[in-house]
This record gives C-alpha cells, sequence and structure tokens, in this order.
C-alpha cells in the first residue's frame, strides 16, 4: 500500500476514534425559519392566569402546514403564559423573547398522560403511566427551541410536595421532552423548577443543549437538569445547573426493559458547564443504564456544592455497561465526594429482572481535576461478579476537608482494579498498579 494511503487511513482511524469531539459542532447553523407568528394571533394572554394550552395546541397545529416550506416559528412575546402541556411539530423553532415566561398549569388535569417509556417499562416514581411533560417532540425532526433568554417555569413546588407525600396519581411529568427525535436544539432559555428532570431526550440522535440555565431548589426530590437518554451524538455546551439531585445524568433504560430495547447512550460531549447538585451528582452514569453508555467526553466544567462529582452508578440486574469515559479539566470545590462508583446502587423496575445480568465499567479515565474541600477522594465499590476495571487516574490534586487525620480514608476500593499517576491524595493499593490491564494497552 502507498505510504500516503496508509498514512490517511491511519488519520481517518484517529479522527473516527476521537468520534465525540465534534458533535458540537453544529455542521449547520439553525435555519431561520421563513414564517413567524406570535401566539397571540391565537388568542394567548400574558397575565399568567388565563390557561394558553389550546393557543399552544393551535398554533402548532397551524404551524404544521409550514413544514415543508421551511418550517416556522412560533413566537412568545414578554408577559407570563400559563399552560399545560403541548405538543411541538418537526421545522419548528419556539422562540421565547426576554422576560417571556411560559408557565406550567398546577392543575394535574392540564397535563396530558402517557404510557411508560418502553426501555423502563414503568413511570420512575410509580408504576404504570406518567405525565407527559410540559413541552414535547415526539418523532420530530429539525427542532429549536431557543429564545433572548426568557423563561420556562415549571412551578415544580407542586409536583415536589406530592411526591414528598406519595399523593401522585402518575409519576412526574419532566418539563422538556424529547421523544425519538433527531437534529434537536435546545439554546438560550431559563427552565426553572421542573417537576422532575429538566430537559430529558429519549431515543434521539443529534442534541445540541448550548447556553441553557436550569434551576431548582436544592430541597427539590430527585430533579435533575439534563437528561441524555438512550441518545447518540448529544452536546451539552455552556450551560450552568444548579438541581437538588443530579445536574447532568445519562442513562439507558431500566433493567429487563432497557436490555430488550438496547439503545444506548453514545457519543456524548459535555464541556464547560457549572454545576450543583444537592443531594446528588454533578454528572452521573446511570444507574438506569441497561442500553449501555459509552465514548462520552467531559471537558472543562466547575462542581460544586454537590454531594457527589462524578458518579458511575449500577447495581445487579441492568446489564449494559458504562465505558469509554474520559473526564478531564474538571475544578470541584465543596463536594462530598470527588468520584463515585457504587456497583450495588439502585432499585428495580419489578421482579422480573435478570439477577445474572451483571453490568460492565470499564475504560474510564478521569485526569487534569483539583479539588478544594473535598470530603472523599474516591469510593469505588465493585462487585465480586462484575468488578469495575480499568480505572486510570492521572494529575488530580484534591485538597482535603479532614487532610491529616491519623486513619486516612480519602479513598475506598472493592472490586475495581486500574491505576494511577500523579494522584493527591494517594489513591487506594487497587488502583495503584500501573501493570494494569489497561496500563500495558496503552503502552503497546
Ligand atoms: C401529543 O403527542 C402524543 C404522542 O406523543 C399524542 O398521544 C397526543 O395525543 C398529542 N397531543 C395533542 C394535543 O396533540
Ligand atoms: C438568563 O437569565 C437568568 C436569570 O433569569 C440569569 O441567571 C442568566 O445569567 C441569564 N443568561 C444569560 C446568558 O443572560
Ligand atoms: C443563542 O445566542 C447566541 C448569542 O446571542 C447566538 O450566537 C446563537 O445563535 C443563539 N442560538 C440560537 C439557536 O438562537
Ligand atoms: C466544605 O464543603 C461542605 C459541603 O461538602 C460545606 O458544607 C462547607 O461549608 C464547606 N466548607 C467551607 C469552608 O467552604
Ligand atoms: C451504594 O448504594 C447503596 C444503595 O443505595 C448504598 O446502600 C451504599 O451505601 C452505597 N455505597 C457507597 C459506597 O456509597
Ligand atoms: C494537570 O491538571 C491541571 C488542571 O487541573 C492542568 O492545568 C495541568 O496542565 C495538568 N498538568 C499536566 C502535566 O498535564
Amino acid at each position: 500500500m502507498p505510504v500516503a494511503l496508509v498514512l490517511l487511513l491511519a488519520l481517518s482511524c484517529l479522527i473516527q476514534s476521537n468520534g465525540a469531539g465534534n458533535v458540537c459542532d453544529l455542521g449547520r447553523r439553525p435555519s431561520s425559519r421563513p414564517h413567524s407568528v406570535s401566539i397571540l394571533e391565537f388568542g394567548a394572554v400574558g397575565d399568567g392566569k388565563t390557561l394558553n394550552t389550546l393557543a399552544f395546541q393551535n398554533a402548532v397545529f397551524y404551524l404544521k402546514s409550514f413544514a415543508d416550506k421551511g418550517g416556522a416559528q412560533l413566537y412568545v412575546p414578554p408577559g407570563r403564559w400559563l399552560t399545560g402541556s403541548f405538543n411541538l411539530t418537526s421545522h419548528l423553532t419556539l422562540f421565547l423573547e426576554k422576560d417571556a415566561v411560559i408557565l406550567a398549569s398546577q392543575d394535574p388535569s392540564h397535563w396530558q398522560v402517557a404510557d411508560p417509556l418502553p426501555s423502563y417499562g414503568r413511570g420512575i416514581d410509580l408504576t404504570g403511566k406518567r405525565y407527559m411533560s410540559l413541552i414535547n417532540g415526539y418523532m420530530l425532526h429539525d427542532v429549536v427551541v431557543t429564545g433572548d433568554n426568557g423563561t420556562i417555569d415549571g412551578q415544580g413546588l407542586f409536583w415536589w410536595d406530592r411526591f414528598n407525600s406519595h399523593s401522585l396519581k402518575y409519576s412526574r411529568p419532566h418539563l422538556v421532552e424529547f421523544v425519538s427525535s433527531e437534529n434537536v436544539i435546545v439554546s438560550n432559555l431559563t427552565f426553572l423548577n421542573a417537576p422532575e428532570y429538566t430537559i430529558h431526550s429519549v431515543y434521539c440522535s443529534h442534541v445540541y443543549i448550548h447556553r441553557v440555565t436550569a434551576n431548582t431548589s436544592p430541597e427539590s426530590p430527585y430533579t435533575v437538569g439534563i437528561v441524555p437518554d438512550s441518545s447518540d451524538n448529544v452536546c451539552i455546551q455552556d450551560s450552568t445547573i444548579n438541581m437538588g439531585y443530579d445536574a447532568i445524568s445519562l442513562k439507558s433504560g431500566w433493567d429487563e426493559y432497557g436490555i430488550s430495547y438496547a439503545r444506548p447512550t453514545a457519543n456524548v460531549q459535555i464541556r464547560g458547564v457549572h454545576l450543583r447538585a444537592a443531594s446528588g451528582s454533578s454528572i452521573s452514569f446511570g444507574s438506569e443504564m441497561s442500553g449501555g453508555i459509552s465514548d462520552v467526553v467531559v471537558l472543562d466544567a466547575y462542581m460544586h456544592n454537590s454531594l457527589s462529582g462524578i458518579a458511575f452508578r449500577t447495581t445487579k440486574g441492568r446489564g449494559g455497561y458504562i465505558k469509554e469515559i474520559d473526564v478531564s479539566n474538571i475544578h470541584m470545590v465543596n463536594v462530598g465526594t470527588a468520584f463515585l462508583a457504587n456497583g450495588s446502587f439502585g432499585t428495580h423496575p419489578d421482579s422480573g429482572f435478570d439477577e445474572n445480568a451483571f453490568p460492565l465499567v470499564s475504560h474510564i479515565r478521569l485526569h487534569d481535576i483539583v479539588g478544594e474541600n473535598i470530603s472523599i477522594a474516591g469510593d469505588f465499590f465493585g462487585t465480586e461478579e462484575s468488578p469495575f476495571t480499568s480505572v486510570v487516574l492521572s494529575n488530580i490534586s484534591l485538597s482535603m476537608t479532614n487532610s491529616g487525620s491519623p486513619d486516612d480514608d480519602s479513598w475506598r476500593c472493592l472490586y475495581v482494579e486500574g491505576s494511577s499517576e500523579s494522584v493527591v491524595p494517594e489513591p487506594c493499593y487497587e488502583l495503584m498498579s500501573f501493570e494494569s490491564s489497561y496500563g500495558r494497552a496503552e503502552a503497546l
């Protein structure tokens, strides 16, 4: 073979193996829509009291007819626009002007109800059906939710109270959800008070989320910011997320339902994010990961006031995998556990799970990380049946809350294998060896 060709092949392999590297470069700018209508033209009233569900539904129905004419924009002017749940359509841009606030109704009868997702088999909070999200996209392509930093407020307190008092009828709704959709952009908006997840993309490809702010109160139960779920080619960039539970959580289905649906989350890049996760993790993988999670790059993140920084969660019965994860250039401040990997975490959807469906957690690289006021550096608890393998730590410097205390429990490790270099405090014995399989593979 000519040398040039060999070089070319090698180069293209190199570019492809770096797959997650380009999901944040939108090849194509979001097209500006040739048509635009205001929600006012559909009789909406922005007084914070009038229910506008029909106005939104009618506007989207009308704008469907522009799908083959380059699409259209639905413009939401300043005001407080109360609404129940509504659907989007393909080739639509929903644009929220500065000081436009879409307010979610607190009357459950204003929310549509849907069947469980096939990869979960049931709702997350309760068995059976679930409330649909406030804003829904189902089998769409080319859809944009954006604005001049307008706000979508889920008024979640109502749902959090019902969750805490066990008086929900169905599982809580999310704020925005895309199902089986492609080429989705969410940008330049503020999301407040999500009932459960803020932005959920499930069975989607090419999802680009940038310049969003998402907040819920630190006390809100299990609220999560952005959830790429059984989705590929996802970029999350330049965003600030403060949640009760996890700020960003990657998932791919629950036990036997996720295993048989078999749709992984892959090729994800997260960069330039500022995260707080009061009782969860700034970034988590799982615990629902039965369809597999791989090829994820996290870089340039600031994580603060979080129970844990980066968490890998799974349990027996999940099957699936979490592998090829690369996390770097992280700054953590006031974090309980910097790195957490728990192989016995989470419950099952029902009793139909397979006891022998062991998850695989492997090829995790954590590097170029500094931390201040960290209580525990790392907790790695694999299981005997499926130990975590090829965990590689390098250039990590954590200043510990209780440094110098006689019984040093900065790292706690069980059924984990890996290697490390330039890590302070010194990691557990299991992660010190340089002769690990991953280390050798790298050297060859
Ligand atoms: C919204 O889409 C769902 C499918 O995801 C459908 O079942 C429902 O009827 C739609 N609602 C409206 C008002 O069009
Ligand atoms: C958007 O508004 C929120 C508050 O409503 C603010 O915290 C955030 O900084 C704003 N983002 C931008 C990009 O202006
Ligand atoms: C979001 O705002 C930035 C800065 O104003 C702008 O460059 C970008 O095009 C906006 N995104 C969308 C989808 O409108
Ligand atoms: C250290 O972090 C904890 C949270 O993990 C926080 O409660 C505490 O105030 C922080 N201490 C300082 C000195 O910032
Ligand atoms: C792992 O998760 C289980 C279940 O939530 C919990 O009981 C256990 O303490 C966790 N282990 C660690 C090390 O956090
Ligand atoms: C170690 O990581 C820090 C960031 O935490 C980075 O600034 C520094 O360049 C890294 N050092 C090496 C040798 O890569």
